[in-house]
């Protein structure tokens, strides 16, 4: 039987030498299990600035030898996610407008992906509850400048209105009335009239003297009726729905300065699948024929 060995006194651990006020430091060495945890995650951290994005540089970091990025996760799971809806995508591109909704696994994946086209593309103008501005026009009511069948709604997303980047844009051009057309007076008398078409306090006589302007300068576009005509997207002026307002101060600018309503082309942005999305989204929110 061995004896354990006897534990050193305390006064015979070296000391570092150093003393305050004759107390003495001990040098006694690092635990083991702490220096080696110590190489280990110097080792760790080596290797890793190594394999992973790491050091600062004046254009972004190294890349790491592993070339693995944040953004290219990103990448490869959109990637994925693409790969997973391509079937679909390809079905809704080549899709029959007017088939979607008659397909309800088409029809909700048009109108999700719909709603985020129109989140990020659309809404600027229109609002993010598509019910427009002064100057965008709401798009939940059944009130149309250019048609609310799918396929209007189709073209005039496709080719946008009154811009000049596609020949195909829907295009029309209202004059300003107050440039040499007419009077200030006779402006006066055409704007009582839509007062009075829109079944707004209107004075009568000059109401009745606007009906002939109307008549004659008017009725071209926006017809002898005042309902409008979409072929040229001019408005009803007979109903409380106004793009740019109703009053009769308004109403008064638009005639005589005329406004001239500018919507960007798709065609360029959005692929044929996201149109076919967002046009089917924009049918079915309330005002869809
Ligand atoms: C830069 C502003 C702007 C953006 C962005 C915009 N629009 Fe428009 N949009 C307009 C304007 C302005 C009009 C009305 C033009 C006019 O006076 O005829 C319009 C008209 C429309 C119409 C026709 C409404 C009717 O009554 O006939 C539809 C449909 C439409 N936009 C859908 C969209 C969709 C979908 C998007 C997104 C992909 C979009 N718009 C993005 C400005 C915009
Ligand atoms: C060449 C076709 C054309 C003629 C002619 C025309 N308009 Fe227009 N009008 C339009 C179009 C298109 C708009 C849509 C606004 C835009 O240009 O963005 C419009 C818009 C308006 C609006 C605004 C409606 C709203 O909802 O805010 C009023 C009001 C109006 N017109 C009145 C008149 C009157 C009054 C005359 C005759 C003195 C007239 N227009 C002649 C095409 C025409």
């Amino acid at each position: 039987m061995s004896k354990k060995p006897t534990k050193a006194k305390d006064d015979e651990v070296e000391t570092t030498g150093h003393s305050w006020d004759g107390i003495e430091e001990y040098n006694n060495p690092l635990p083991r299990w702490w220096l080696w945890t110590l190489y280990a995650t110097i080792v760790w951290a080596i290797a890793y600035t190594i394999a992973y994005p790491a050091w600062p540089m004046l254009n972004g970091a190294t890349p790491g030898v592993l070339g693995w990025s944040t953004r290219g996760d990103v990448a490869a799971e959109i990637k994925a996610v693409d790969a997973q809806n391509a079937e679909i995508e390809g079905r809704l591109a080549a899709a029959d407008l007017t088939a979607i909704p008659s397909d309800p696994e088409l029809n909700s994946y048009a109108i999700n992906a719909g709603a985020a086209v129109f989140q990020t593309w659309c809404i600027q103008c229109h609002g993010s509850g598509a019910a427009g501005a002064k100057g965008y026009p709401n798009l939940l009511d059944d009130d149309w400048l250019w048609g609310g069948d799918i396929e209007s709604i189709h073209t005039t997303i496709t080719h946008g209105v009154r811009n000049e980047d596609d020949d195909d844009a829907r295009f029309s051009e209202m004059p300003a009335f107050g440039d040499d057309y007419l009077e200030p007076a006779q402006i006066d008398q055409v704007v009582n009239y839509v007062l009075q078409l829109s079944g707004q306090e209107a004075d009568a006589a000059k109401a009745t003297a606007g009906a002939a302007i109307f008549s004659e300068d008017c009725a071209s576009c926006h017809a002898e009726d005042g309902k409008g005509d979409r072929d040229q997207g001019a408005p009803n002026l007979t109903d409380a729905i106004w793009l740019y307002g109703g009053d009769e101060d308004t109403i008064r600018e638009t005639v005589t300065f005329a406004r001239f309503g500018v919507m960007p082309t798709w065609s360029a942005r959005l692929s044929e699948s996201d149109i076919n999305a967002v046009a089917t989204y924009v049918h079915q929110l309330g005002g869809g024929e």
